[in-house]
């Protein structure tokens, strides 16, 4: 994946502990769902590097000094649904005030074409950073057509984040989307025959709502 300048790939010993963890098929929902939301917060700490910073005049105890603050609601945090809901109190960990919008994707599992049937998102957001979070990105045809949406709304700053992807999945979105820069903690080997990521962690959004 060196190719794509845009991908970020995180070697992390504590996200290669938590990862272990998760694909267990033996862990269950409450500790999935932990897991998915301290693995988010660490990549969101990473990948927030170019944060807008504004100057701020602060008077400490001895002297005024020049400090910077991340600019007030700058930030907007874009979970597709519905699996994506799982990472948004990781992100809001970081930036507690970010304004949340949903975009709803299903895969259709025939076919594995994404289809959106929700979008509302901030007022303003065409001037923030936008965190678009889905854990699995696997052909990612969902992230692809969630970047469109997003896109097609003006947003001109958006992060893409998954807790795991196939290279099949970086691919289609670092071809379609080579502005956007992509972050996924893991990647994985492939995708199997019904578009699931291997050795991946199952069904994201059936681990964490223990539907199935
Ligand atoms: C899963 C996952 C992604 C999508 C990834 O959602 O959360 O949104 O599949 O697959 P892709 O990269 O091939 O598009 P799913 O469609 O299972 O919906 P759910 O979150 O409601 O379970
Ligand atoms: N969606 C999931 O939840 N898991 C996969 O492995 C692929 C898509």
């Amino acid at each position: 994946m060196k190719q794509y300048k845009n991908v970020f790939i995180f070697d992390h010993p504590l996200i290669k502990h938590k990862i272990s963890i998760l694909r267990d098929k033996n862990t269950g929902m409450k500790e999935f769902r932990e897991l998915i939301e301290e693995i988010t917060t660490i990549m969101t700490y990473e990948s927030m590097r170019d944060v807008e910073l504004v100057p701020v005049e602060v008077e400490t105890p001895l002297e005024v000094t020049t400090q910077y603050r991340i600019a007030e609601d700058s930030i907007a945090i874009v979970p597709i649904l519905r699996a994506g809901l799982g990472m948004v109190n990781g992100v809001h960990k970081v930036f507690p005030t970010a304004k949340v919008g949903h975009i709803g994707m299903y895969r259709d599992e025939e076919t594995l074409e994404p289809h959106e049937y929700y979008c509302k998102l901030p007022e303003g957001i065409e001037n923030k950073m936008v965190f678009l979070i889905d854990p699995m990105l696997a052909t990612g045809g969902s992230a692809c057509d969630a970047l469109n949406a997003l896109k097609k709304r003006g947003c001109k700053k958006i992060k893409l984040m998954s807790v795991i992807a196939a290279p099949e999945g970086i691919k289609a979105v670092a071809e379609a989307h080579p502005d956007v820069p992509v972050y996924v903690s893991t990647l994985d080997r492939g995708l199997n025959e019904h578009g699931y990521i291997l050795p991946g962690l199952g069904d994201a959004g059936d681990r964490l709502y223990g539907t199935k």
